[in-house]
């Protein structure tokens, strides 16, 4: 087989002089005659502090690449730390795939092994993969272990939401919430709850560019390394089999990875991430895939921010594979994996060691799982809810709108005593989708008016058109597509309209006559509200990306290039 690498280090002449002269670095003469170059793309940053062990990990998966023959070679790549990077790590999503894509083309690379691991990281990486179409799997970096304090478990993200809260409402003084911050973290790796980052790298799994069975594992556990060195002897049998992206995943690949998405309790961000990986591979995805599919699905999973358990206890109680063995009649056995076999064929013999953490199918923790789409009035492309982490008082709800136009707006009114607000009122925050604040962040989960939660309220329906943390919860429509900023009708609610949701009947509307609504223009404050940047990337992302309902990809880069080799450089 000719390698693709062949085309800058085959032959005598100058250039392919000039390309292996200054890779040899010691290598030894055969590294360029026939053996696959395996770039590591990595994620590794002090900045991402989630994504920090991965030179460790790369380290074992070059010992793998050298093993079964290949040449390993290091590329760092743009990496998006979720706690550090403002304004959100969504804003440079689609320009860390961009790069990333970009660098794999432009390189004498045959295959390459992805090390993600902070929410951002394995979503950019696969677009990357999916749009260069070279063989590609990636290596999820695994959460950190349990924190915990006075006694209790620690869950990140998700306990600091709600000790927060806690503050704010009076039970909880500032100085013990201060003296839990140093048992939040306590080990390398992401974070610890079903959040984003755990979701991604199930979802990776289940779509089939995880070795079945390696993600979940915790980051300071002996066998990721294990994982990687095997990933990395992996990656260069995949180059030998030409088993690229568009060669695998297909309709059946995302099918599986809906499936587990709702099995687990994930997170609503994977919707986005799922959207773009597909519109890169040209697969047909919609929003209403992930309703039809995920719906049915119960969630076994009992993990925080949904339960209570964490993922060092979802790796022990038998991890991903234990959760689809249950599902598996849920499962499309057509999809494949890296490993060329089908997903299914990696669940023989998995099976639930802690039945409190993975739920058998019979008891699960909730019946009807996944992620509901709503559409009206208020949301002509749709909206999302995550049903298991609301209130279930609250999935029937109609109340009066307190609109705020930006999260400053918020911020400054929320806790105003005169503020016309009470238990059932639905807090409605627009400006916060893709364009209006350039990355859409993760705003939609408003903390509560503090009067309210001195009165012991501690859930209200909250719509907004941003995206919310995977860590957190509460009866929160979100995703709100078209956004306020491009034109969508959440720009035209006023304070003390009746919003009515229906998570049943997969509505969220606007009390309001059409003809009225259609009369109404944004205020100046709303207009005020949207982002309008003058130069750089935010220019170019607010003139090109796409809404929450496919993906919030940039217009010009859904779809591929493949990995065609361009013109010579000298
Ligand atoms: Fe990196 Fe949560 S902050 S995974
Ligand atoms: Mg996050």
């Amino acid at each position: 087989m000719k390698l693709r690498s062949a085309q800058w280090y085959a032959g005598q002449d100058r250039n392919a002089y000039i390309h292996r002269a200054w890779m040899r670095r010691g290598v030894p003469d055969d590294a360029f005659t026939g053996r696959p170059q395996i770039a590591i793309a990595n994620t590794a940053s002090d900045l991402t502090p989630c994504n920090a062990h991965l030179n460790e990990v790369a380290a074992s998966v070059r010992n793998g690449v050298y093993e079964a023959g290949g040449i390993p070679l290091d590329l760092p790549v743009v990496s998006l730390g979720e706690t550090n990077v403002r304004p959100t790590a969504m804003l440079w999503r689609n320009m860390a795939a961009m790069a990333t894509e970009e660098m794999l083309r432009a390189n004498p690379v045959d295959g390459v092994v992805l090390l993600g691991g902070c929410d951002k990281t394995i979503p950019s990486l696969l677009m990357a993969a999916a749009s260069v179409d070279l063989p590609a799997v990636v290596v999820p970096g695994g959460p950190m272990l349990n924190g915990s304090f006075r006694g209790k478990s620690l869950g990140c993200g998700t306990d600091v939401w709600r000790l927060s809260e806690e503050v704010r409402g009076g039970t909880l003084s500032q100085a013990d919430f201060t003296s839990s911050e140093s048992a939040m973290i306590r080990s390398r790796g992401h974070c610890n709850t079903m959040g984003t980052a755990s979701t991604m790298a199930l979802v990776a799994e289940a779509l089939g560019t995880v070795v079945p069975g390696v993600a979940g594992t915790p980051a300071p556990d002996s066998r990721l390394l294990q994982a990687a060195h095997e990933t990395g002897r992996l990656a260069v049998e995949m180059v030998g089999a030409d088993r690229r992206p568009g060669t695998f995943l297909t309709k059946a690949s995302f099918h599986n990875a809906i499936v587990a998405l709702a099995a687990v309790g994930g997170s609503t961000n994977a919707v986005v991430h799922l959207l773009a990986i597909a519109g890169r591979l040209g697969v047909d995805l919609c929003l209403d895939h992930f309703d039809r599919i995920g719906s049915r699905v119960p969630v076994l999973v009992d993990l925080q921010p949904a339960g209570r358990f964490l993922m060092e206890d979802f790796h022990r109680a038998g991890g991903l594979l234990a959760v689809l063995h249950e599902v598996r009649d849920l499962l499309d056995p057509d999809a494949l994996t890296v490993t060329g076999r089908p997903l299914v064929e990696h669940l023989d013999g998995a099976a639930v060691w802690d039945a409190d953490v993975i739920r058998p199918r019979e008891q699960p923790l909730v019946a009807e799982g996944g992620i509901a789409v709503l559409r009206g009035n208020l949301a002509p492309d749709g909206a999302l809810i995550k049903p298991a982490a609301a209130s279930p008082h609250l999935l029937e709800h109609r109340g009066r709108a307190a609109v705020f136009d930006s999260i400053e707006d918020f911020h400054a009114r929320i806790d105003d005593p005169d503020l016309e607000v009470d238990a059932d009122s639905v807090l409605v925050l627009r400006g916060c989708g893709p364009k209006g604040y350039p990355g859409m962040p993760e705003v939609s989960n408003m903390p509560l008016p503090k009067k309210l939660l001195e009165q012991g309220v501690r859930d209200m329906v909250r719509i907004c058109d941003g995206r919310m943390s995977g860590t957190a919860y509460g009866t929160v429509v979100l995703h709100v597509a078209p956004e306020a900023a491009a034109g969508g009708p959440l720009a035209l609610v006023r304070t003390g309209d009746i919003v009515s949701l229906d998570v049943k009947a997969r509505r969220i509307d606007v009390d309001v006559p059409a003809d009225e609504l259609a009369r109404r223009t944004p205020n100046k404050s709303t207009l005020d509200g949207f982002a309008n940047p003058k130069r750089g990337w935010e220019r170019l992302y607010v003139d090109h990306v796409q809404q929450a309902h496919t993906g919030a990809d940039l217009d010009f880069l859904v779809g591929s290039s493949g990995s065609g080799v361009s013109r010579e450089s000298h």
